[in-house]
């Protein structure tokens, strides 16, 4: 096969890549390891910020957005024996925010690739990038056991954080940045009404999140330890727990159902540079994984994507590559700035195992001056409801 585009990874980053480069008359075909079924039961924040609403919109892909997700102001804090704060995107940026759900942008992405006849190759096992560094590149895989080849220009390496594109890069060329939380968070789903604002809770007992998908679909969250085992955790016990951490007037009003998801996840930050070696460039999870407090993992996805899009649209269109060359910078400037800004919030909302208590007041007195000043909440608006492309 020949294509002018080799994207590893049908999730959110391959796909919207794919899209938008068919819009600009860029060729592609994304190569996926899992089943399409696999990747739609995947459960993933859904939180969008205002670009990555506008950027859906201007790509074609805003309907079902605008008619099903759930437009807001901004998102809460209520902390433990304080009033309730609101991070008001809306007063400080004029954006709101939008509450829709991965999982059904990843299914809009499916049908408009669908619609435009493009090429998915799911279960494609065994993908390898070869010759990066020439100016043609190939990528072999196995699909249904027969060894299959793309000859193409360019790689995009979409493939998440377990994925093969950037394991492509010569270790000596890069520089890796980690941090691991000592605490994971553990969700549930719940075909209830949710609780009508998205709201972080800090307690004592540890940090919670309300959350929602649908009018009739709620997803929460509450801190816990790392070796947490799922089977102690009825839903009866995560309710109560829950409830435990939240203000009474947010108790009163929330509504309580079976779950029909529930699992753990470690909250961690990573990032590698550089996101280029010779005509692969790397998006989204692939190069770098942020906490999922602030939920910025997806809109980071998408403004790599708007960048690798534009820079591969004008190497075509107008034989210029000056976007490629500073991709890796461009797209990590803004990296930065999410990784930066959800590891704060991480540690301002959770409690940590060992802390002192000097560590204690520290974060008190950070969320007092959040409180009292409204230039700490311009600075968090502006954040939360995502920096400028
Ligand atoms: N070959 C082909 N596909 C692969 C390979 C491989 N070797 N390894 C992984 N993949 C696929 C995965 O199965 C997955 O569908 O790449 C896709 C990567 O998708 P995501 O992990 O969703 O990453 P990305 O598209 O960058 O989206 C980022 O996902 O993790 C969340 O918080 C994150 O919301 C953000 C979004
Ligand atoms: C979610 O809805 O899953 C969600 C919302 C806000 C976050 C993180 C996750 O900060």
């Amino acid at each position: 096969m020949r294509t002018q585009v080799a994207i590893v990874g049908g999730g959110p980053a391959g796909l919207l890549l794919s899209h938008i480069l068919d819009r600009n008359g860029v060729d592609s075909i994304v190569l996926e390891r899992q089943t399409r079924a696999h990747v739609l039961e995947r459960i993933r924040a859904g939180v969008l910020e205002a670009g990555t609403v506008a950027l859906l919109r201007d790509v074609g892909l805003g309907e079902r957005m605008d008619r099903e997700g759930h437009p807001h102001d901004g998102s809460s804090i209520a902390w433990e024996n304080r009033p309730r704060f609101l991070i008001d995107t809306k007063k400080y940026t004029g954006k709101p925010m939008m509450a829709y759900g991965q999982t059904n942008i990843t299914e809009d992405l499916y049908a408009a690739r669908d619609a435009a006849g493009g090429q998915v190759i799911d279960e494609a096992a065994n993908v390898q990038l070869h010759d990066l560094t020439s100016t043609k590149p190939y990528v072999t895989f196995e699909k249904a056991g027969a060894a299959q080849r793309i000859d193409c220009d360019y790689v995009a390496g979409c493939d998440g954080s377990h994925g093969v594109s950037r394991a492509a890069i010569p270790a000596r060329l890069m520089k890796t940045f980690e941090k691991s939380y000592p605490f994971g968070w553990l969700g549930i789903m719940s075909e209830t009404p949710p609780y009508p604002e998205i709201c972080y809770c800090y307690h004592s007992r540890g940090f919670a999140l309300a959350s929602q998908r649908n009018p009739m679909l709620s997803r929460y969250y509450i801190q816990c330890d790392l070796d947490t085992r799922l089977e102690d955790w009825p839903d009866d016990r995560f309710w109560e727990e829950f409830k435990a951490r939240c203000p009474q007037d947010m108790v009163d009003a929330i509504v309580t159902g079976p779950s029909i998801e529930k699992s753990i996840a470690p909250l961690r930050s990573f990032v590698s540079e550089p996101m280029r070696y010779g005509r692969l460039f790397l998006a989204g999870d692939a190069a770098h994984i942020v906490p999922p407090t602030g939920a910025k993992g997806l809109n980071l996805a998408v403004s790599d994507v708007f960048y690798l899009s534009r820079a591969l649209t004008e190497a075509y269109r107008y034989n210029k590559t000056d976007y490629l060359d500073s991709y890796a910078d461009t797209a990590l400037r803004r990296v930065w700035g999410a990784a930066r800004m959800s590891w704060w919030l991480t540690m301002l909302l959770h409690r940590f195992p060992d802390e002192t208590p000097f560590e204690e007041r520290m974060r008190l007195n950070q969320f007092d001056y959040l409180l009292a000043s409204e230039h700490a909440q311009a600075s968090l608006a502006e954040q939360y409801v995502g920096l400028p492309y």
